[in-house]
Formats: C-alpha cells, structure tokens, sequence
C-alpha cells in the first residue's frame, strides 16, 4: 500500500519506522532561514549558518522548520531539496514571526484589543494569513497572548493587555483568523500562542526577568488565554524565556507536560522559543549544554529553536538511554501531526504559489480593513468642550515628530510591511481637508532630541492656527522584545515642545503614538483633546484624520490602565482587595502612595465617543443564582449627545467573599452597541457560575457560593453595583 494511501497515523507511522535517530532528531529542529533571509537583527547571532549550510542541513534531514524568511520561489527550492534530496522526502515547515500584518500593517496588537472587537482581530487575522501564506509562510508565531499588568514591559505592545477575559477573546478570535476554517487551505496559517507562560509577569516589568507568582494568579490570570488559544484550535505552542518560581518555563514540565499534556491534553507541538534551551545554562538550572537539552526535552519541549541543541545531543542521550526512544518518537509525531495536518505531506508545495504571491490584489484589498481596524483601535481619552471632531475648514498646524514620519508607523514586530503603502499623518489629514495646502505642519523636534529652531516654529505655527494637532509619543524602538522602561513617559525634548506650543493658547489636540499605557505629564496630560492612536499601521493618516474630522466617531476603550505615574506600576484594575485600602473619609494607615491616588489617570475599559452616553441602573433579574442555573442582568444605556456613538458596554463582578482574596473587579462580558442621537437601548448579559469560577484555595477551579456584585459599566472604574447570591449546590445524595 502507497504511504498516501494510509490513514494519517499510519503514514505517520510509517515514517518514524524508516527514520534514523538523527533524522528524528532532525524533525525537532528549526533554524533561521538563511535561504531567504530578511532583517537580520530580530535577534542575537547564535548558531549562525549560511544559505548553503542550511541547504545541506535540510538534505540530510537535520531540518524539521526554518523560520523568519519569505519568498514563494526560494521557498520552492527549499521544499524542492526537502522532498526530492533528502532520504524520506519530509517537508519541512516554513515559520515567521508576522504577528499584526505582512504586507499590509494591522494596528499593534494592543491597539487592536482597545477596539473590544474579537471579530476585528479575526478579521486582520485572517487577511495576515492570506498574506503571509502568499509570501511563502505556513506558520505564524502569533498570537502573543501574554496578559501584560506592569507596563513598564515593552511586550505589551504584543498582546492585548492588562485583562484575562478580554485576552481570552483576542487569543481565540487572531488564532480563528489566522488558521482559518480549513487548516489544509492554502491559505491557513498556523498559530502559535506565546509566550507559555507568564512572560508578562516578570518582576518589575523588565524583559527576560524572573518570574515570582502564586498558582492562583498563574493559572486564573496568565495560563487562561493560552486555554483560549488551544480551544480555538492552536496547534502548536512556544515558550516563554522567563523562569516561573525558579524553573525555567522552557524546562518546566508542571507547564509542558502535567498542565498542557496532562490537564488539558493538548495534541499539538511545543517549541521553543528563539535559543530558550541554551539559555538554560545561562539560567544556572543546567550545568552545560547537554544538561540543558536533556532538561528541556524531558520537561515537554518538543522542538528547539536556532541553538541547535537537539541536533548536537540528543542523539547521545538516546544512545546513553536519558531519553527513552519512546519519548523521542512521540515529539516527532507531534511534528509529522502538523505537517499531516495542514496538507503539507500531501502537498510539500502548498502556500509557495510564485503567481499568487505576485498577485498585488491580495494586499490591496486589504486597505479598507486596516482602515477600518485602526480608526476603531483609537481611543479617545478626553474631549473637553467637545473640542472634537474638527471642521474640515479649520486652519490646523500639525506639530510633532510623527507628524510626516515613515518610520514609527508600523509597531514592533512588523517585519514584512510594505512600506511604500504606509500612510503617513500628514498624508491622511491633508487628504481629508477642503483645502489640503491649508495644513500647516512643522516637526518642532526630533524623536529624542531638540531640533533647531523646532519650538520656534512650532509656536508661530500653534499660533496662526485654530487648533493644534499634537503628533507626540514613543519612538516605535520603545516598546516590543527587550523594551523595557523604568520612567514610562515621554521623551523631554517632545515634553518641552507640547509646554511651549500648549503656552499659544491655542487649543491642543494630542495624537498619542504609543505601545503601552503612559504617564502623561504636564501639557500633553492637560490637553483638552487626547487621542490614544498606539501604532495604528499602514492606514495611520487615513484612520486618524477620520476620527479627527468626525467620518466616524471614536470607539476603542483602553485595554491598558494609564497611571498618574510610572511609581504605580504594575497598575492594573483588577488588583486583589486590600486589608486597609483608601476611603474618602479616611487616608492614613491606608495603602495609598503619597504623591499620587491609588487610581489610574485613565482607567481600564475607558474611552468616549462623540455621544453622550449615559448608563441606568445595573438590574438583576433575579436576587439569587442557582449553582447550575443562569441570572440575567440589564442596564439601559442611551445616548443623549446630538452625534451617533459606539458604545463599549462593559460588564464587571465582584465575589465580596473568597477562600483566597478576590479581585476588586473583574470584566466578564462586553457588547459594542451603535447607538443614534436619542437612542436607547438595553443590553443584558447572562451569567452563569462558570463566569464566577476561579482557583480556590484548596487548588480546585470553581465558584464558591455568597454575595456578588455586578456593574454595568462604562469602564473598570465606573457605575453603582447590584447584587445577587449564588447559592450553595443542592445537596448530593450519597
Ligand atoms: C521572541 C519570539 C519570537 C522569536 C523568533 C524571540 O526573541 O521572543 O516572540 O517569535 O524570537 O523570532
């Protein structure tokens, strides 16, 4: 019977039983693409090798993935020298980090979770994928689904914030989008949650730093998108570089195999991330190389990324009888599964289509969705004397260093961008004003430094205008992999242009380039207009001017909570209950800084719109919740205002009483509602105890009867409560 003729796991079989263990080891390896080669310095050289190398590697059957490079025809001769040179013809999977876009830029991941719109990252997903896979990729190292609560870590720009419930449905809704409904289409893409687990927990928010966390808020908090991810039908895994209470998560099998094969019987394929199993040395939890290999397979990392230490001593450790074959054997199926199961045994050539890839229609009909995707990422924090949307026949000066960059429109991790689409602020304002030469626009400084005569001219500008549009923020170099800041505010030079063009009088509108939350100070705190725009991608003019002039009303809500000051990270809303926390009658003896509230400047789930929204009453329909049974809660929510609105209507709990302390508040539900000048409209939300559910004391994940509350919201900070009672379960006949 032909190999093609046989059920998957038969073939599977079949090909483990003709493989040598270096051809085994060799499918759990994965190398950079020298083959095809893009901007080198994504990461630190380690294992360095050259086109031919690499080449030779995959003829010998060293070489299970390549990753990080693009092309349809060079991937062509790499699958060609897989399947026609090498002795078993396996495939060999074709990886990149394209995590919000490819040729077309999608907002940053962050900025995409403040549309609270899991459809929208379904969507850009989806149309990434369609990209990526014409470029010759099968597998994406994406979604980050790292909850990121000190945004003092440059990788929040990654994930989609400081909130679990939120983050589950961006995890599973960017892996829907990615794979697509067909894993075998040529289209589909495979996706990688990462980083697993608790890479946006590590201490004081610097990258790669140590990680130090109960097993309530590991498991509740950052283990949950990854759940999400997995549900959604993520194949494979990576993890992450930090140690989790001392183990190293890339060696820690409580995570890689009792948790993920254990408790949640994941299929799919582990593997690490870039050198994390040579980093083990560098750790001080393995003595040397070898130990470091032998640590990390044992633990459950199926696949080694560019050290090439599988390749240089797992065979040894076979041999020695350190590694059982068996547990050889069953990384390589997981493996031979993916390949099985994205049609790549069947078809060594899918997505590496020359034809398609030179099909400019493909980016080009992505435009209107990254239009779309970044007007509704932007957030609008303030909006005094309903100083937006502008005139379009107002005399504007648009001040600031990102007024006609280029280069800080994308975000981090964009490595495919095309460039030359990428729409610049000036570009997008000029081209929606009556009378486009009408712009004034003046850099006022550099990024990081004062320009000559920069102030000067930003002030005769400020004051032959109407109103001032502030383009200032973080270079895009600040927040991504290794970004990690201790003062998380704008750069002085910037600081000191926003005082002085503040000083005209004019009115200020602040455009917001960012990848975290920040500490606004001074004029660009007081500002009477702030728009949060993060990296919005390749429609950045476009998207922003549409906002500005009022196409379309300001719908994002901040999935990150913006402190008063950088001294308050890790700020995040759903902190646990104090024993003495802060009251208005009373401060002392109470947890509470000194120089700043304890709250957020601008808090979770915030953001206005053009309405006016007002929220009645949150209404229960009933006081008590049966332990299996389902309670409905309503609120009305208007808009009073004389625009149309989009309205993030946020459903937040509260367990007054737990056997380990519970959180202040915790968002459950979200419905983005449209609502018309004078509308109405009640949205209701129905609960049951899964939502109620968290990892008790005795180490069990459920609810524990008593006393709720519940918010129909406006944002994490906001709304009066209503209560209801979940009741104990009936009792249980024995
Ligand atoms: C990052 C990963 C990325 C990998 C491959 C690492 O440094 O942490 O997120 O997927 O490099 O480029």
């Amino acid at each position: 019977m032909s190999i093609e003729a046989k059920s998957p796991q038969a073939r599977i079989e079949s090909l483990l039983a003709c493989m040598t263990v270096e051809e085994k080891v060799g499918q759990l390896g994965m190398f950079a693409d020298m083959v095809r080669p893009f901007a080198p310095d994504v990461n630190p050289d380690a294992n360095v090798r050259n086109a031919a190398e690499v080449l030779e590697q995959v003829r010998a059957g060293r070489v299970g993935a390549l990753f990080n490079g693009v092309g349809a025809a060079l991937g062509r001769e790499i699958q060609r020298v897989a399947v026609e040179e090498s002795r078993l013809g396996i495939p060999v999977l074709l990886a990149a980090d394209v995590i919000h876009g490819m040729r077309t830029v999608f907002p940053i991941p962050l900025g995409e979770a403040a549309s609270f719109e899991p459809d929208l990252a379904r969507r850009t997903a989806r149309a990434t994928a369609i990209e990526a896979t014409a470029a010759g990729l099968h597998w994406t190292f994406a979604p980050a689904v790292d909850v990121a609560r000190d945004q003092r870590w440059g990788r929040g720009a990654e994930g989609a914030g400081e909130d679990v419930f939120l983050g589950c449905a961006f995890a599973a809704a960017r892996v829907r989008g990615f794979q697509g409904d067909d894993l075998r289409a040529h289209d589909s893409l495979l996706a990688t949650p990462k980083h697993f687990a608790a890479y946006g927990a590590v201490a004081a928010g610097m990258d790669y730093n140590y990680v130090e966390i109960s097993d309530g808020t590991l498991r509740d908090v950052h283990l949950a998108p990854f759940k999400a991810a997995f549900d959604a039908g993520a194949l494979t895994v990576m993890t992450a570089f930090n140690d989790i209470n001392g183990v190293p998560a890339s060696a820690n099998r409580m995570l890689l195999t009792d948790v993920l094969r254990g408790q949640w019987r994941f299929p799919g394929l582990v593997v690490s991330d870039y050198t994390a199993d040579m980093e083990l040395v560098a750790h001080g939890y393995a003595a040397d190389d070898r130990d470091a290999t032998l640590r990390a397979f044992s633990a459950g990392m199926d696949m080694s990324m560019q050290s090439g230490f599988y390749a240089a001593h797992l065979p040894a450790l076979v041999a020695s009888g350190e590694v059982p074959m068996a547990a050889l054997d069953e990384a390589v199926r997981r493996v031979l599964w993916v390949k099985e199961a994205i049609g790549l045994l069947d078809d060594p050539y899918r997505s590496l289509d020359p034809v398609r890839e030179a099909d400019a229609s493909l980016p080009a009909a992505h435009e209107a969705l990254a239009r779309e995707a970044a007007q509704r990422s932007i957030v609008l924090l303030r909006n005094e004397g309903e100083l937006l949307p502008l005139r379009r026949d107002a005399r504007i000066a648009l001040v600031g260093p990102f007024a006609r960059d280029r280069d800080n429109i994308e975000g981090c991790w964009t490595l495919f961008g095309d460039k030359s689409r990428y729409v610049t602020l000036e570009a997008g304002l000029r081209a929606a004003l009556a009378d486009g030469a009408a712009l004034e626009v003046v850099d006022g400084c550099a990024l990081e430094a004062p320009l000559a005569g920069g102030i000067e001219a930003a002030v005769a500008a400020a004051r032959g205008a109407d109103v001032v549009l502030l383009a200032v923020g973080e270079p895009q170099r600040y927040s991504g992999e290794a970004q990690s800041r201790t003062r998380i505010v704008l750069p002085p030079a910037q600081q000191a242009l926003a005082e002085a063009v503040a000083a005209t009088g004019t009115p200020v509108v602040v455009l917001l380039r960012n990848g975290r939350a920040l500490a606004l100070e001074g004029a660009v705190r007081d500002a009477p207009a702030i728009l949060v725009t993060w990296f919005l991608g390749s429609q950045t003019g476009h998207a922003v001017a549409d906002v500005v002039f009022g196409g379309c009303s300001p719908s994002g809500r901040l999935p990150v909570s913006f402190p008063h000051d950088s001294g308050q990270q890790p700020l995040f809303y759903n902190h646990p209950r104090t024993g003495r926390p802060e009251t208005p009658e009373m401060s002392e003896f109470k947890a509470r800084w000194r120089e700043y509230p304890n709250a957020a400047l601008y808090p979770f789930g915030h953001g206005l719109g053009y309405g006016r929204i007002e929220y009645g009453a949150t209404r229960v329909d009933a006081a008590e919740l049966a332990w299996d049974g389902r309670l409905v809660v309503r609120a009305q929510v208007s808009n009073t205002g004389a625009r149309a609105a989009e309205e993030v209507v946020q459903l937040y709990l509260h367990d007054r009483v737990g056997s380990r302390v519970r959180p202040v508040r915790e968002l459950k539900g979200f419905h983005k509602i449209a609502l018309q000048p004078g509308q109405t409209r009640e949205v209701a939300f129905e609960l049951d105890r899964g939502l109620l559910a968290f990892t008790r004391a005795d180490g069990s994940h459920d609810a524990e009867p008593g006393l709720f509350d519940v918010w129909i919201a406006p944002s994490s900070a906001a709304g009066e409560p209503a209560q209801f009672r979940l009741l104990a379960p009936p009792h249980q006949p024995a």
